[in-house]
């Protein structure tokens, strides 16, 4: 199975066998070296991808829909896709009572979360699951680790967002579907490989990965040179790559006509205890979807607040 991560082993181990602490400094800055060009080998790859993809992908049906919307003089009858997709975020608000009664069309569920798998992650590494929780004997034990939120209990789907903390495991296959389909070039894939090395290997107790962020800060402050900062945390990492899609799902699902309630406020042992949630992932959120109640919808009239847009937009500097 290509769903190996030991190639980052056996590279670190290579490299940790190839001599004394002249030879690894050597390479940790020839490393660096090559992080600076990270940009250009991407852009390089991008210009042999181009080059070489014959055979692109087509675009999907949703895209070409987009494209065609936000093409289109509004006439005033349909709304462009910046419309739709404003008016989609415009109206989202948090239900915390959802009606019982009122299911939801799962066929739509499935083509939402097929919509959600485009959402696009660092390196299209995609370490990320969605667990769609419909049954009511798994329902009241969600309900349970998520602290007795009603929601998960009275909303007919509730989806468990799962990050993997590993998720270079997926490189060799990612790489192997972007060769196949055109999307990389062929000579990108030892670059890909070699920059997710640097970026996500984290050495025990990520030792390794605040070693890296201690010296690039220190590298990068000494020469005026910007390098990659690596991510320290395992966990914030999975997350910040979950919670793309997650957001992603919750607006398909508002833009589907269904009311929504993002929730952290869970048990997380007890949330991957319930669901045989590997130990290597980490569950940032949990949405529940359906239809809010008469009443919920009645006070849901009164719109959450936010800072005023020039205090939270801030343009050329902070
Ligand atoms: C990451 C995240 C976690 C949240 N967790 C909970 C939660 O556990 N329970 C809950 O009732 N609301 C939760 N909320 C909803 C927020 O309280 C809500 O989004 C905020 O008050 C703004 O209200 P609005 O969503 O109606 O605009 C969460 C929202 C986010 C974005």
């Amino acid at each position: 199975m290509l769903r190996q991560c030991c190639w980052l082993r056996v590279a670190s181990d290579a490299a940790a066998a190839g001599g004394g602490a002249k030879q690894k400094q050597d390479s940790f800055f020839s490393l660096l070296r090559r992080l600076m060009a990270w940009n250009s080998s991407n852009a390089a790859a991008a210009d042999a991808a181009a080059a070489s993809s014959s055979s692109s992908v087509a675009p999907t049906t949703v895209n070409s829909d987009i494209k065609n919307n936000s093409n289109n003089n509004n006439n005033g009858t349909t709304p462009t896709a910046f419309e739709a997709v404003e008016a989609s975020v415009l109206t989202r608000w948090t239900c915390r009572h959802f009606d019982k009664a009122q299911p939801i069309d799962m066929k739509k569920l499935e083509r939402v979360l097929a919509a959600t798998t485009r959402a696009p992650t660092g390196f299209n590494l995609q370490g990320w699951y969605a667990i769609v929780v419909t049954e009511m004997p798994v329902r009241e034990r969600l309900f349970q680790a998520a602290l007795g939120q009603p929601q998960v209990l009275d909303a007919p789907a509730t989806v468990v967002f799962v990050g993997d903390t590993e998720p270079e495991c997926n490189a060799p296959q990612a790489l192997e579907m972007g060769l196949e389909t055109g999307y990389y070039g062929p000579l990108y894939g030892a670059a890909y490989l070699r920059n997710i090395y640097y970026f996500m290997h984290g050495g025990p107790m990520q030792t390794v990965a605040a070693a890296k962020s201690v010296l690039s800060t220190w590298y990068s402050q000494v020469t005026g040179t910007p390098v990659i900062s690596a991510p320290v945390s395992r966990a914030g990492y999975a997350w910040k790559q979950t919670m793309i899609p997650a957001t992603t799902f919750m607006q398909l699902a508002t833009a589907a006509g269904w009311d929504t309630c993002m929730m952290e406020g869970i048990d997380e042992e007890a949330v991957k205890r319930v669901l045989g949630v590997p130990a290597r992932c980490t569950v940032p959120v949990l949405i529940s979807v359906g239809h809010a109640t008469a009443a919920a919808a009645e006070r849901a009239k009164v719109r959450s607040s936010r800072f005023a847009t020039a205090h939270l937009i801030r343009w050329n500097k902070f």
